[in-house]
């Protein structure tokens, strides 16, 4: 049996491998069990790190298809597929090895293999030859992440049917997509193929796409979405997938029921949501709490109710979020450690990488509606913007959501480009608590796209100068 550690981490995804670097910072001897081959868990090996890099070159694809002609550049693009695969799988290697280094340098002990809990102090570890070791610790984090849910009698095969993973390295492009799911996945990855030159149709259970985005928000980009050729099939669950000569044959009926009707397609893709993960560990022997979605309950400080035991990131409630686990990961590390960490979860941001981007965080105006919290809303078009103009980037807007009475800042929405920076600056007024007015008297530089944040705080008040 190996030394005792002060903590054992099992999972290195965002969450696992933050709260082990943080962990051993703050002087705690940490190891940390991974059952993949690398490091970086969901997040770097096919979850945000690929799929960015594939949005990142299909967008550069269509920009020099579409817009390079309008600045006076001459160019046809030609696709090499394999070659963006493989600059997409150089991209997932240096983060995945950066994380490596990180563990080593950080003086992590690294256990490759499945952990289970024993008990509260003990983990056995199974490597992928059978060989087993228990190793022993004060305290054990669970950061097991999340898995694909499934859509009952359609199996995913990672061919012709596939979860996000197999649609992150079609050998070719298919002619005809069909994405089950309008939420996050569907739409960055329906936009990478549509752009590619797949015909993409995205069927969606619900009458929007995006729940949970604001409904101004999600209304504005399914317009958007559908002027750049995603057809929408809203209010509409698949029944049933055939395979027939010509391909696939997908099934579908409206939500309510009624009259199915079907539809070809060469590829499937099921996105309809993550569940929690956490097979193999053990938790129902050792007693600890989940919820009936699987999420393992946890208090303020992130512990279970087992004693010792404590649960972060996508394997607990709340956003499935890269920065929710790190931050989590950040946050466990310190309260081990005897420091105060927390999290505010009212202030996470949640962003979709498609063109344009879309970035919110804090509340939606539904939710302020449901919650009855009197709120003024200032809005500023990016059509209204200098730099946007210009750039020729004109679609999206940014919404500010302030409290009617106390101005203070509860939501901030932003449709356009490089929405996934700019919502940065609304986080972290957000986080001081900072008002319209506050955001409104920053000076911004000019000319760019942060100045439409700027003038829909000043919206608020009425007052935006360039509307
Ligand atoms: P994970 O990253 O899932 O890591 C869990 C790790 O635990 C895995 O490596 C797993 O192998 C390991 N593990 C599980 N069980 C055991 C065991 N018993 N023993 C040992 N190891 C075990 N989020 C964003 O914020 N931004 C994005 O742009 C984004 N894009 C995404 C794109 C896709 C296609 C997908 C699928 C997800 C995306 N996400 C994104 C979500 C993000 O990947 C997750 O929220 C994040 O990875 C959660 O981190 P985690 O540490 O909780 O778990
Ligand atoms: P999602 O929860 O974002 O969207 C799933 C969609 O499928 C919803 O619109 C839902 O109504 C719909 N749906 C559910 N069952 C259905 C059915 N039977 N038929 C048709 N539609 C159905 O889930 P998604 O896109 O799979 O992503 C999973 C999670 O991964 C996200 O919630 C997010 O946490 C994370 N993620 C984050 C990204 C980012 O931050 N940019 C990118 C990709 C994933």
């Amino acid at each position: 049996m190996a030394e005792p550690y002060d903590l054992i981490v099992i999972g290195s995804g965002p969450g696992g491998y933050v709260c082990a670097i943080r962990a051993s910072q703050l002087g705690l001897k940490t190891a940390l069990v991974e059952k993949r081959s690398t490091f970086g868990g969901t997040c770097l090996n096919v979850g945000c790190i690929p799929s960015k890099a594939l949005l990142h070159a299909s967008e550069l694809y269509e920009e020099v298809g579409h817009g390079f002609g309008r600045m006076g550049i001459k160019a046809s693009p030609e696709l090499d597929l394999k070659r963006m695969i493989s600059f997409k799988d150089d991209g997932v290697k240096g983060n995945v090895d950066g994380v490596a280094f990180l563990v080593k340098k950080n003086k992590i002990d690294a256990y490759h293999g499945t952990g289970r809990i024993l008990k509260a102090g003990q983990v056995e570890v199974t490597a992928g030859d059978g060989g087993r070791q228990i190793v022993e610790a004060r305290s054990i984090v669970v950061a097991t992440g999340s898995d694909v849910a499934k859509l009952p009698g359609i199996e995913i095969d990672e061919q012709d049917i596939v979860s996000s993973t197999g649609a992150l390295s079609f050998p070719s492009v298919p002619e005809r997509l069909l994405v089950v799911g309008a939420g996050v996945i569907g739409l960055e990855l329906g936009s990478v193929w549509r752009r590619l030159g797949s015909s993409v149709t995205v069927v969606e259970y619900l009458d929007r796409i995006l729940p949970g985005m604001d409904g101004e928000v999600a209304k504005s980009l399914e317009r958007i979405y559908a002027k750049q050729g995603i057809a929408f099939r809203l209010g509409t669950k698949v029944v049933g997938v055939e395979r027939s000569e010509g391909g696939l044959e997908v099934t579908l009926e409206p939500a309510k029921g009624g009259t199915q009707d079907t539809i070809s397609a060469d590829i499937v893709l099921v996105s309809i949501g993550r569940v929690p993960f956490t097979d193999g560990l053990g938790l129902d022997d050792i007693g600890v709490v989940r919820d009936k979605r699987g999420c393992i309950l946890v208090n303020g400080q992130f512990e279970t109710n087992v004693t010792g035991i404590y649960a972060i990131g996508d394997v607990i409630p709340g956003p499935m979020l890269a920065h929710k686990a790190e931050d989590e990961g950040v946050a466990v590390a310190e309260i081990l450690a005897g420091q105060a960490g927390r999290v505010n979860h009212d202030v996470i941001p949640n962003v979709i990488y498609t063109s344009p981007e879309v970035a919110s965080v804090g509340k939606t105006e539904e939710e302020l509606k449901a919650e009855d919290v009197p709120y003024t809303v200032g809005k500023f078009p990016f059509l209204a913007n200098g730099r946007a103009k210009v750039n020729k980037t004109t679609d999206g807007f940014v919404k500010v959501l302030a409290h009617a009475e106390t101005d203070r800042i509860l939501g901030v929405h932003i449709v356009g480009a490089n929405a996934s920076e700019l919502i940065a600056e609304a986080a972290v007024i957000m986080e001081f608590s900072g008002s319209a007015e506050d955001l409104a008297r920053t000076c911004h530089a000019h000319p760019t796209l942060s100045e439409a944040v700027k003038e829909a705080a000043l919206a608020v008040a009425k007052r935006a100068i360039h509307m």
